[in-house]
């Protein structure tokens, strides 16, 4: 059984999350998306909200499922028995951190990291950009699924 864990704020979960999320499916067994639950720092979606949302973005993909998670990574991989982490790189610039994060789960607890390259098409895209864009009226569909861009709209109003 080839289980892999695809963590991340996911504050909005966007399409460049959901092409890596489907394509790591057609290659593991079963995909766990981790959703980080992090107390000291609020995002525009609650936690609830952001599992929601990746639910409903990710609901055929019959081997994936959504959780939330608190405290290190690395504590929940070993408690569903995840050998492995995937990690979407955009840019080389996403590398630096991702490879020190990497190197630290595994030298934590022999987690290892697996890292898949975006589809140019979504390069540029990031959680934080989408809310910016969208804060200020401009159009993010094609950007993030359905379900995002009418809550963004609930939200942020427009
Ligand atoms: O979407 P993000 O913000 O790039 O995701 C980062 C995330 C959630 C994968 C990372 O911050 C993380 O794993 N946080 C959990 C705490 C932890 O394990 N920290 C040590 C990482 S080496």
């Amino acid at each position: 059984m080839r289980r892999v864990v695809c963590p991340g704020s996911f504050d909005p979960v966007t399409n460049g999350h959901l092409d890596v999320i489907e394509r790591v499916s057609q290659i593991a067994d079963e995909v766990v998306v981790a959703v980080l639950i992090n107390k000291s720092k609020s995002g525009l979606f609650s936690t609830e909200e952001r599992i929601d949302l990746l639910r409903e973005a990710t609901a055929e993909l019959s081997n994936v499922t959504v959780e939330g998670f608190h405290g290190l990574l690395v504590d929940f991989c070993k408690a569903r028995d995840i050998p492995v982490i995937v990690k979407g790189l955009r840019a080389v610039s996403d590398f630096d951190y991702e490879l020190q994060m990497g190197q630290m789960n595994h030298s934590l607890a022999g987690v290892e990291t697996l890292f898949m390259p975006t589809n140019p098409l979504y390069s540029f895209l990031s959680s934080s950009l989408v809310k910016d864009v969208a804060m200020y009226g401009g159009d993010v569909s094609g950007l993030v699924p359905e379900a995002v861009l009418r809550r963004l709209k609930d939200k942020l109003g427009g």
